[in-house]
């Protein structure tokens, strides 16, 4: 097999990593080009920045303003930075992996403003597979800087770990398995189990963890995936969520007796010490998604640029077959749910 080893597969700033060529290609659609470039350092940006009291304090005063006073204003921001991937998988929306749109660095310095501006504290960078974006020569890192020179308290990549993601200085990195390895390939295609397992051990970043989005091909494996979470000493922890049935993907959706059966298996294994994110107080929500959804404590913002204050499930209007588990983690926090409160203290305050 032979080996690039000029052309660095890596996120770290100039790092050159040795990379089968056909996994490359594989892993790449074919595009050389798509790898992170280079970092170098993100402008100043001139808006105050909070210390870490300023940070403690902040939830606090945001919380009280939201639950008391009827504030919406965002926490969090999920900003989708192009639709280019190097996967096609089964349950995505196509138009998320069409490879035809990719913001510049100047529109996502511009959305990163709007967004702390009223209110944000949170980044989360999404795609398309955001490790691949570049502008010229900057890369993810120079996004993940942008942000916190801009004031973010933390950002996170959520990422397929196609490429090696050693040097990625997000916060947190939240992989996406979907399965064990049969279950995973099938979805995202041949070995890209493996190739992620690899990417992540190599990785050496401390706040790894690993998302499933469960579906109809899945299902059956949502116990076997945790366990080997729980035993692998480089992944933190695993979150679930469900399928949900954007336009074109409807048949990938679980039923909701179905739902409900995995749901008590994980709680079981969340009381019995697997390291999973969901709160219970979460998890028994999911099983209805009978709730009032407080969604607008994330805005997003989509590839094409539109800004919307709440998740797009709403403008497709699919929240009540919402299986994101972010929605029901928001409601329990906002029930006074000390499970969820404290899971999600775990996931924002390092
Ligand atoms: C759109 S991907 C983008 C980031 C990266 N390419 C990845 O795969 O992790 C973000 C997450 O959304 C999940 N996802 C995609 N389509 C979904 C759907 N219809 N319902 C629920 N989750 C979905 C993916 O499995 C992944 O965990
Ligand atoms: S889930 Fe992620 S890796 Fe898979 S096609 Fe969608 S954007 Fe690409």
């Amino acid at each position: 097999m032979s080996r690039f080893e000029i052309v660095g597969r890596s996120v770290r700033s100039g790092a050159s990593v040795p990379f089968d060529s056909e996994e490359w290609s594989e892993a790449a659609g074919g595009s050389k080009d798509a790898v992170a470039r280079r970092s170098i350092p993100a402008p100043e940006i001139p808006i105050p920045q909070q210390g870490k009291l300023g940070q403690l304090a902040y939830l606090p005063a945001w919380f009280i303003g939201a639950r008391f006073m009827g504030k919406t204003n965002p926490l969090q921001t999920v900003l989708f930075v192009s639709n280019h991937c190097n996967l096609a998988c089964k349950h995505c929306d196509a138009s998320t992996h069409s490879n035809t749109m990719s913001k510049s660095y100047d529109q996502i310095r511009e959305e990163l403003e709007y967004s702390y501006s009223i209110g944000s504290r949170f980044v989360d960078f999404e795609g398309g597979e955001p490790t691949i974006w570049h502008d010229g020569h900057y890369g993810i890192n120079d996004l993940i800087s942008l942000a916190r020179n801009i004031g973010f308290f933390s950002t996170t990549v959520t990422t397929n770990a196609q490429l090696p993601f050693d040097g990625l200085e997000a916060t947190s990195i939240w992989v996406s398995l979907d399965g064990t390895r049969e279950y995973h390939d099938q979805i995202r295609g041949a070995g890209t189990f493996d190739r992620a397992l690899k990417n992540i051990a190599a990785s050496g970043h401390k706040a790894v963890s690993v998302n499933m989005t469960i579906n109809c091909i899945n299902k059956d494996c949502v116990e076997d995936l945790a366990h080997m979470v729980a035993e692998n000493p480089h992944i933190k922890s695993i979150s679930f969520s469900f399928h949900t049935p954007y336009p074109g993907t409807e048949h990938m959706m679980l039923p909701w007796d179905q739902r409900e059966q995995v749901l008590d298996k994980i709680i079981a294994m969340k009381k019995a010490g697997v390291p999973i994110m969901n709160s219970v107080s979460g998890l028994e929500l999911m099983k209805t998604n009978d709730f009032p959804k407080d969604c607008w404590v994330c805005n997003f913002i989509l590839t094409d640029g539109t800004r919307l204050s709440e998740c797009p499930g709403k403008t497709v209007g699919i929240c009540d077959q919402c299986g994101f588990g972010m929605g029901a983690e928001m409601r329990s926090v906002f029930q006074f749910k000390p499970d969820t409160i404290l899971a999600g203290l775990d996931l924002r305050v390092s």
